[in-house]
């Protein structure tokens, strides 16, 4: 008990001073409602030509997006912009880009209504789902009724997204104490924070919470019109400005930025340090930047291991 109680105390007094806290290693989530949420996304029968799948645009065993620059859905329709991880997005303030959707569950009706990704709407969602057995029978063992309705569908697809955590990165480890890190990790860390990279990508998620401009110091041209978040304020200060993207598993994540500029994240870093810095970063401390990024890869979640 003693022991326990110090342990606890230990560990929590090692990161306690650090701007960056770890993935807990154990997350709540209902398991049932869970398993039918991973089966919901990983079925096209949410799209209108059963073409497409959530997962079809975001690999949740590698990295959680997808390597496009924009993403195709719907009749091969191209979307307007990168697709994000959702790899731990539970943790973000809100979802999407420019953050129009406020919790998971908001988010979750984007993709199914929009023309360019599923193509559907709740009432074809509805009669889909009632149409098959097989659901039919695990949404009654789940919420034990024989009517499907949309809401069901949506906080099951919200259930699996919360088991979509990935503790246990080196760098998390770091932080428990359980490990040390390489010399460039280290050194990688000390120089994200010192250069100011931790103002914007700071706490669980390494960003995600915050909207940022891209180009706070130098300007950034657009290529395109993006749904930043100037089309939800209307402001023309927020022209550019973005929700700061988690850096977790971002190793996996490649192509990079809103508008899939950056092939890869020694490329990224270089960007970063230009336009939000307004700073000339030297290539052998890019590269520990870059090894101290790569130790944010986490585990894959427990939930896919699961048959
Ligand atoms: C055709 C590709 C495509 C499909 C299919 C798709 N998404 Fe996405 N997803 C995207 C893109 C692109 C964005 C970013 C859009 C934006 O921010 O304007 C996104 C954003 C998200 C986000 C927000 C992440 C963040 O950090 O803001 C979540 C969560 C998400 N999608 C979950 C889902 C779920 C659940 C489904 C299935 C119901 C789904 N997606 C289907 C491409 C897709
Ligand atoms: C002023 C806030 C701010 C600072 C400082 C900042 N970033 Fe960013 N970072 C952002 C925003 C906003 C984006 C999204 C930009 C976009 O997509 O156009 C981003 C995107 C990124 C990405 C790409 C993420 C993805 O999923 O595409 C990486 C990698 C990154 N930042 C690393 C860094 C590093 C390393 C530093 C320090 C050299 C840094 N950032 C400094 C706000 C910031």
């Amino acid at each position: 008990m003693i022991k326990t109680f110090l342990l606890l105390f230990f560990t929590t007094t090692i990161y306690a001073g650090e701007p960056i806290s770890p993935i807990p290693l154990n997350t709540k989530v209902d398991m049932k409602k869970a398993k039918l949420g991973q089966k919901l996304f990983f079925d096209t029968i949410l799209s209108k030509d059963n073409s497409t799948a959530c997962i079809s645009c975001h690999n949740v065993f590698d990295g959680g997006a997808d390597s496009n620059s924009v993403s195709s859905g719907f009749a091969d329709k191209k979307g307007n912009i990168q697709s994000p991880t959702v790899l731990n997005s539970k943790y973000n303030f809100r979802q999407f880009w420019n953050g129009r959707a406020k919790n998971l569950f908001q988010q979750a009706q984007g993709p199914i209504n929009n023309p360019a990704e599923h193509n559907m709407n709740a009432e074809a969602v509805e009669e889909r789902l009632n149409d098959s057995k097989e659901y039919q029978k695990l949404f009654n063992s789940v919420y034990g009724t024989s009517k499907i309705s949309y809401k069901q569908v949506l906080e099951a697809i919200v259930e699996f997204e919360n088991a979509l955590t990935t503790p246990n990165s080196r760098f998390d480890r770091f932080l428990r104490g359980e490990i040390q890190l390489t010399k460039d990790e280290k050194e990688g860390y000390v120089l994200f924070k010192q250069n100011g990279c931790i103002t914007c990508h700071n706490g669980i998620n390494i960003g995600g919470n915050s909207f940022q401009k891209m180009g706070t110091f130098v300007d950034y041209e657009l290529q395109k019109d993006y749904p930043d978040r100037s089309k939800i304020t209307n402001k023309q200060d927020h022209k550019n400005v973005f929700k700061v993207p988690t850096l977790r598993n971002i190793n996996k994540t490649t192509p990079y930025f809103h508008d899939a500029s950056a092939k890869t994240l020694k490329e990224a870093v270089r960007t970063m340090a230009k336009y939000n810095l307004g700073i000339q970063i030297k290539d052998e401390e890019i590269d520990k930047i870059v090894a101290f990024l790569k130790s944010l890869d986490g585990e894959l979640p427990k939930i896919l291991e699961e048959k």
